[in-house]
């Protein structure tokens, strides 16, 4: 079967490695375009084609069965339909953007001022520079929706990339990347909360994370082997209050700035401890007055 061949909107970190192992993956290349022509350039090199120079987006996307539109994700609607308005999509194409944040509707206007048939197709994985060493798709997750045509042709061009496809509603793709903000970004904020308070304790940054590490290694694998609630551990799984109000007095006078986030993280902790069960309602009381407290009450 004929591999779809593809265009690339906005040169950037996604758009060029996107590019390099699309064509790694034999599907062919029908042009690269995006804002700076240094920016193409240095694309082309690192995929390792031509740059065509002196024609207009459209020019080259026209050319393509897949358009991927890889700007920044306030700007793709706007470049889909500047596309869209200069006849940029041949007939049945199909335009795929790769935002985690936003579902393919924002390509609404390539689907009603061309016809084209839209999606979008997330990979679950950061990419800091236009060439990451290695295949940065190999065994990633890569989440895709939109109209049935669409979705066809993005899982088989993920899964030629080497991801896993996961197939989401179109409706869910926000609470979707909500999670994946939770499970990544807050995990940096969990760590920087833990860090600080590690400092506290006269263990150096640089040493914090050595410390901290194997802990929360035990606790992913813990959660991976035995689920939540029952990887749950610690002060509040066991109903030690007094454990519990120890380290938020020893914060009033430390770190009271961090007492607000280490309660409300407590507070949700015990809903997870009633879960796990084997704690008393009456100590499960008391870490609620404890932790769910008002915040200025907890630092007088
Ligand atoms: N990077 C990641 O980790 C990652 C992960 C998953 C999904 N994504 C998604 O991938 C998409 C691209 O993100 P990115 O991180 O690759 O962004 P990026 O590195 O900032 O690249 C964006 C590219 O778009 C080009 N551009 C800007 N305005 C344009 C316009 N009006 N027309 C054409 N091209 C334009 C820029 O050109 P210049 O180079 O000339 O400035 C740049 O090359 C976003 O939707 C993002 O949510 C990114």
């Amino acid at each position: 079967m004929t591999q779809p061949s593809f265009a690339i909107m906005g040169c950037g970190r996604l758009g060029t490695a996107l590019g390099k192992h699309l064509v790694k993956a034999g599907y062919p290349l029908a042009g690269l375009t995006g804002k700076s022509e240094s920016s193409i350039e240095e694309s082309a090199r690192i995929i390792a084609t031509d740059p065509v120079r002196g024609l207009p987006p459209w020019e080259i996307t026209r050319k393509a069965d897949v358009v991927f539109i890889t700007t920044p994700d306030g700007i793709i609607s706007e470049a889909c339909k500047t596309l869209t308005d200069h006849n940029g999509f041949k007939k049945n194409a199909v335009v795929l953007h790769c935002s985690g944040a936003h579902p393919s509707t924002i390509l609404s206007s390539a689907r009603q001022g061309a016809g084209a048939l839209i999606g979008s197709m997330h990979p679950l994985q950061s990419f800091a520079s236009k060439d990451l060493p290695g295949n940065p798709f190999m065994g990633i997750i890569v989440s895709v929706e939109g109209s049935d045509e669409a979705v066809k042709i993005a899982s088989a061009m993920a899964a030629g990339l080497g991801a896993r496809v996961l197939p989401i509603r179109t409706e869910a793709k926000t609470m979707y990347h909500a999670s994946a903000v939770a499970a990544s970004n807050y995990l940096v904020t969990l760590f920087d909360l833990a860090i600080r308070l590690m400092k506290t304790a006269g263990v150096s940054s640089e040493e914090a994370f050595g410390v901290l590490k194997p802990l929360v290694e035990g606790t992913l694998s813990n959660i991976e082997n035995v689920g939540i609630p029952q990887a749950l551990t610690g002060p509040i799984a066991r109903g030690d209050t007094q454990t519990v109000e120890g380290h938020i007095e020893a914060m009033k006078s430390l770190t009271p700035e961090l007492i607000p986030l280490y309660t409300i993280l407590g507070s949700y902790t015990i809903d997870i401890a009633r879960a796990k069960g084997g704690v008393s309602e009456e100590a499960l009381d008391k870490l609620i007055r404890i932790l769910r407290a008002p915040p200025a009450t907890l630092t007088d």
